[in-house]
Parts: C-alpha cells; structure tokens; sequence
C-alpha cells in the first residue's frame, strides 16, 4: 500500500500544455476518482502516475520516492484500462497469470496468487473459459484480476466501465466498492461520469481544462463547488445559473439583483467581490421551493415535461431569464406543459459565482457535510 504525491506536475506534447500546476496528495489506502469532461487531462495524469508518460515538469511520489524516472514495471502501481484485451486464446486463469510468468514468478505463487484473486472477484468457476464465453462484466473482472495478482501498491483505473452497459456499470461500480474495502489498497479511478465519481469516492479530484478546479468529498463539491465549472459538472441534471450584478457585498452576505429587478441577499463571503459585478446565481433543479417557503420567487411557464417515473423534470421560461430553467419534482407532482408556474429560491441553497467562475463560498452550514 503506498500514498501518492503529485507536485506542479506538468504535462505538455510538442509544445502545447495539457496539464498544468497539478498538485494532489492521495493518502494511503483512499479510493480517489478524477473527474472532468473527455479531454481535461484525466488520462494523462494517470498514465504519468503509471509512467507510461514522461512528466515534462514537478515531482511525482510513490509513498516518499521521488518517481519521476522510475520505470513503469519498478513503480508497484497497476493499470486496468477501458479495453480491457484479454488473450483470447488464454483461458481465464492464463489470462490472469501470464503477467506472473513473464516475470518468472514460481507456479506455486502464481497458483496462489490467481487463486485468491479469482476467489475475492468471483470468478473461481469460470477459471477455464474464454474470453469468448464470458460477459461484458466478467471480462472486465478478469482484466481487475490480472491487475491483482501481481499485488501493486496503488491500482490505476482508467474508465474501467465505459464499456458496459448500464445496469451492468452499476452492478460493477458496487463490486469495485467492495474491493477496495476488502484490500483496502490505494486505488485512483478516472471517469467522466460524475455519478461514478460521486458514488465511488472517499476523495474526488475535479479536473478542468488540465487544471486542478477542486479537491475534496463528494458532499463538499456538491454543497459547497469552488467554481461555476464544478458546480455545473457535480449533479444532474445541471444546477440552473442566471445571470444578475451585485448590489452590494460583505464578508457577511451578498445582495444580487436578477432580471426583473429582484433583489436576494444571500449568505455567501463576497470580499473578493467588485461593486456592480456582474454575478451569476446558482440553483440546483432540486433545490426550488413553493413560494410560501422562499424568499423570492420567479414566475415562469412550463415548457416541457420529462416524466422519469420516480422524478420529473420540467423546464421553465422565466420572463427576462435567457436560458430555460429545470426543475426537479416528484414523480406523482401533475405539472403540465403549458401552465404558469412559480418557482421559490432559498437564499441559503443559491451559489454565486464571480465573473471568472471562482465561487464566493457559501456560509450555510449544510446539516450532512462536516468539515
Ligand atoms: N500523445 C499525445 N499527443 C498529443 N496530444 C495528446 C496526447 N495524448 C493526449 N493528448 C491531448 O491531451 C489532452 C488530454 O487528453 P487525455 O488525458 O486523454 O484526456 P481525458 O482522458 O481526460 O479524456 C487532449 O487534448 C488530448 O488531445
Ligand atoms: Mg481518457
């Protein structure tokens, strides 16, 4: 088991910068997920940690060993990729052992080692299959098991279930879960799907453009984002923002004017705040209130209606409001497309964001996130 330690670490290919300043610090045993959209850097951060990828510049740590020139096979960390390439010609068993005997392990260990793995994974009856002969899901346990027996430090996963189907991607997500429980080894998981990234993590690490935007637990980035970037990428469907300009502002609260001249005073720091900023607000779908419960309310028509069952979703035009507003409601509320609607905004469940995306942090205490 290991910590690892990234610092100012750098990447750029020919020139051109695709990761900037990272610095993450993964202690041992923690299941940590990097999250962003396709193209932020996520791949390349692991690939570096792997060492598959030079480290243009900054220093890289594997427990405290400076890593940085370190060959892949000397680092102790193993990789499970997306595709996951089993030999197809290799039943089961070889598949997970071929690893072992190219480093010309002893057949016993070999034997204990593929034993024990098939055994946590599952898959001790289907030792002697094929490729062929297996599910989408077993071949993606014996790819975590090929990775297992060689007993790595820090496991590196790079959307090991983009190719699953998704209930499978759910049953999956459990049983990586688990794993990471029972071996209580360190793992980083690389996914662009925030609900993996909010379901699996004891830490997530939210990248940005090959920037660093936030650290911190799921809970934190979804109560409390660091910047409009977060805040729009943790949750679904995406928080609502609308444009509006400070009013006035302190350390203590901030007064926002929204179109329609309606004024909110939220309890958020806005030191960093110029006057007459232009601001945006945030409101997550789940978060609108009935008018009796609010502190001020937007009158809107609804657009349409997506019924999901145990949730609804409406979409709302609110006069002088560009963008179409989303509200999340039960699956039994009778909301129809067509109807005027009043949508109820809390001041302590808004964010605000400053015109270069930085949040201005929220002061509300959010009863289920302790710090
Ligand atoms: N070998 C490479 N040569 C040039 N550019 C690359 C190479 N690998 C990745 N990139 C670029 O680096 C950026 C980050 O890629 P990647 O780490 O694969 O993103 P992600 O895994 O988050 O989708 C992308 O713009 C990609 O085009
Ligand atoms: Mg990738």
């Amino acid at each position: 088991m290991a910590s690892v330690t990234l610092r100012n670490v750098c990447k750029s290919f020919s020139g051109v910068e695709v990761t900037r300043n990272v610095n993450i610090d993964i202690e041992d045993g923690e299941f940590v997920v990097f999250v962003g959209p396709s193209g932020c850097g996520k791949s390349t951060l692991l690939r570096m940690i792997a060492g598959l990828e030079d480290i243009t510049d900054g220093e890289l740590y594997i427990d405290n060993d400076k890593v940085n020139d370190k060959p892949p096979m000397d680092r102790e960390v193993g990789m499970v990729f997306q595709s996951y390439a089993l030999y197809p010609h290799m039943n089961v068993a070889e598949n997970m052992a071929f690893g072992l005997k190219l480093a010309k392990t002893h057949k016993p260990e070999i034997d204990r080692r593929v034993t024990a793995a098939a055994h946590t994974l599952q898959l001790d009856r289907l030792l002697e299959r094929k490729p062929k002969d297996l599910s989408g899901g077993q071949r993606q346990r014996v790819a975590i098991g090929r990775t297992m027996v060689r007993e790595p430090k820090v496991f590196l996963f790079d959307e090991p279930l983009s190719n699953l189907d998704a209930s499978l991607r759910v049953q999956m997500r459990i049983e990586i879960s688990k794993l990471h429980k029972r071996l209580a080894a360190t793992m980083i998981y690389v996914t662009h799907d925030q609900v993996e990234a909010m379901t699996m993590a004891d830490k997530i690490v939210a990248l940005d453009q090959g920037t660093v935007a936030q650290i911190g637990r799921p809970l934190e980035l979804y109560h409390y984002p660091a910047t409009r970037f977060v805040a729009g990428f943790i949750g679904s469907p995406q928080m609502n923002f609308i444009n509006g300009r400070t009013q006035s502002a302190s350390s203590q609260n901030v007064t926002v004017t929204l179109p329609g001249g309606i004024h909110i005073t939220l309890p958020v720091n806005g030191s960093a705040l110029k006057p007459e900023e232009p601001v945006t607000l945030g409101v997550r779908p789940e978060h609108f209130v009935s008018a009796d419960e609010a502190e001020i309310v937007l009158n809107g028509t609804i657009n349409v209606v997506e019924r999901l069952g145990y949730q609804t979703l409406a979409h709302i035009d609110v006069e002088g409001i560009a963008s179409t507003l989303t509200l999340r409601t039960d699956g039994s509320n009778p909301v129809q497309e067509g109807q005027a609607i009043a949508l109820g905004i809390q001041a302590r469940s808004c964010h605000l964001f400053r015109e270069n995306g930085e949040a201005c942090p929220r002061l509300y205490h959010e009863p289920c996130v302790d710090f």
